[in-house]
């Protein structure tokens, strides 16, 4: 059994994360909510005191990254700004500062999805910063010390988020929230180092 630090717990992605760790010590981790621990992924002192007031863990688990959506002739640089501080400067900094913290042979596990792959109108931040982080994770696995591992899981959208995102992706088809969990408990408890988890139906 691991101690595995979810952040984002109550979010979707957080909910269906959560199903692939049922063989470990869960602490949930979020911006608000009934989490153990609060925390803002893009605000580092606040990165450093959720990692501190842990103490010991193994895994680190994050689902949050949050984007602005609207097309690419209208997004302003404050737009950009909020995305990127999350889904990628935020997912960046929960492993720059959390290898300071994590046991020898720990695991991180971040989120992108697929509209870097398959694209869709309004969803050019997304996209960009969901690049960015696959890329992040293929080539800083290469530099992880004390043999931490990092992956990164690309999902497709959720069958639970499709009543929301459905009509803005007609030609996909979702996957059950179990499933992608399963990509999570792959990347935790399995050995791979530096993939990309693509789950898409
Ligand atoms: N849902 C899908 O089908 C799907 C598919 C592929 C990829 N993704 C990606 O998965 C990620 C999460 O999506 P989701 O559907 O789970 O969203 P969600 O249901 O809206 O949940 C997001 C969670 O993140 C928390 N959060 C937001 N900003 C935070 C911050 N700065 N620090 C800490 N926690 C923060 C939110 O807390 P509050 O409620 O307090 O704001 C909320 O609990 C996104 O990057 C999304 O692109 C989602």
């Amino acid at each position: 059994m691991k101690t595995v630090i979810l952040i984002g717990a109550l979010g979707k992605m957080g909910q269906a994360a959560l199903m692939g760790l049922g063989n470990h010590k869960v602490i949930t981790a979020g911006r608000s909510g009934d989490v153990d621990h609060i925390v803002d992924i893009t605000n580092e002192q606040s990165i450093r005191a959720l990692y501190e007031s842990v103490g010991e863990f193994d895994a680190v688990v994050n689902t949050v990254g949050a984007c602005e959506y609207a097309n690419f002739t209208e997004m302003t640089q404050t737009q950009w700004m909020s995305t990127v501080m999350s889904k990628m400067m935020g997912q960046i900094n929960l492993v720059r500062i959390g290898q300071e913290y994590i046991t020898d042979g720990g695991s991180f596990t971040l989120i992108s999805g697929i509209l870097n792959v398959k694209p869709i109108p309004y969803a050019i931040a997304d996209a960009t910063t969901s690049g960015a982080i696959d890329t992040f994770v293929k080539c800083v696995a290469l530099e992880m010390p004390r043999n931490q591992r990092i992956n990164v899981v690309n999902p497709t959208v959720l069958a639970e988020a499709w009543d929301v995102y459905g009509e803005m992706m007609p030609g996909f088809e979702p996957v059950p929230s179990a499933l992608v969990g399963k990509a999570f408990e792959r990347s935790v408890d399995g050995f791979i180092n530096g993939e990309v988890i693509f789950v898409d139906a």
